[in-house]
């Protein structure tokens, strides 16, 4: 039956959940990675020794998703800490992505991170303790062309997670519901950014990953409700605040890949 609470991570494969897992079995807590890319997997259970355990699961499998849930609450008991990670992301015009492009993205960043909320939500509340962690974007607050499908995915994550927190506040819920936003991060993500025109010359914006994650641990820590992990998002935030115009103009400079809005897939 249970052990020791773990933290459970989706996307630990690469990139931020990756670190995230390392930090977290670095600071001696046993942690569990869901994510469809087994070799990633495989790796980082060498390299964490035996404190990580990869869960193969593809998360627009909604019924393979629960079925893996189940059986980690039956085997390693309720998480101290989960955290919704996994994300994709296509720099396509709405015209070039096709539909089930759009869909998988919706599926990914936006229901199998629901399933996870509302699955470990009913299970963490009767111990009377524990965190959820949503991985948004800065691309949650603020619109990017070329990235619509992706955009209106963070922008669900946001909405989903402010009013969750409020519904979790009404009813003194003793599960903390915590959104992150981060900006440039260097990972995958950001090289489909590099192969789509992001400006070599904003490269430097981009935080290290390892930076990331460290400042993501620190705010779950801390119990913050909203954790801006990157300066590059901060200041995207400020600007936005300030002129949304403004924030506009960086986005079309930044990810504004030029599209053929009359070319169908
Ligand atoms: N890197 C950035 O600049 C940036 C900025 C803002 C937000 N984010 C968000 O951070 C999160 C992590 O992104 P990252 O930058 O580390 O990207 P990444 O591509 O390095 O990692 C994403 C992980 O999700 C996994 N994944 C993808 N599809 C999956 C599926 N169907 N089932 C299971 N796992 C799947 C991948 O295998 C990979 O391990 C995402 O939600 C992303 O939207 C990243």
């Amino acid at each position: 039956m249970s052990e020791a609470r773990f933290v459970g991570v989706t996307g630990a494969a690469s990139g931020i959940g990756r670190e995230l897992a390392l930090q977290f079995c670095a600071q001696g807590l046993p942690v569990v990675g869901l994510d469809i890319d087994q070799a990633g997997l495989g790796s980082l259970e060498k390299e964490c020794g035996g404190r990580f355990r990869g869960v193969g699961c593809d998360l627009a499998d909604k019924v393979a998703l629960k079925e893996r849930l189940e059986q980690l609450r039956v085997e390693r008991g309720v998480p101290s800490i989960w955290i919704n990670n996994a994300g994709i992301a296509h720099i396509k015009g709405m015209t070039e992505i096709t539909e089930a492009e759009l869909e998988q993205t919706m599926q990914i960043n936006f229901f199998a991170l629901v399933t996870c909320v509302r699955f470990w939500l009913e299970h963490m509340v009767p111990t009377g303790s524990g965190s959820i962690v949503n991985i948004g974007s800065i691309a949650g607050h603020i619109s990017s062309p070329g990235l619509s499908a992706y955009v209106a995915s963070k922008f669900a994550v946001t909405g989903f997670t402010e009013s969750l927190q409020t519904e979790l506040d009404l009813n003194k819920s003793p599960v903390k519901l915590l959104l992150v936003s981060p900006g440039f991060v260097e990972t995958k993500i950001m090289r489909v950014g590099e192969q789509n025109g992001f400006p070599k010359e904003f490269l430097f914006l981009a935080t290290k990953v390892g930076d990331c994650a460290r400042r993501i641990i620190e705010g779950i820590a801390a119990g913050e409700r909203e954790i801006f992990p990157t300066a590059n998002g901060k200041a995207m935030m400020a600007m936005q605040r300030l002129s949304p115009k403004l924030a506009r103009g960086f986005s079309k400079l930044t990810v504004g890949k030029k599209v053929d809005l009359g070319k169908k897939t």
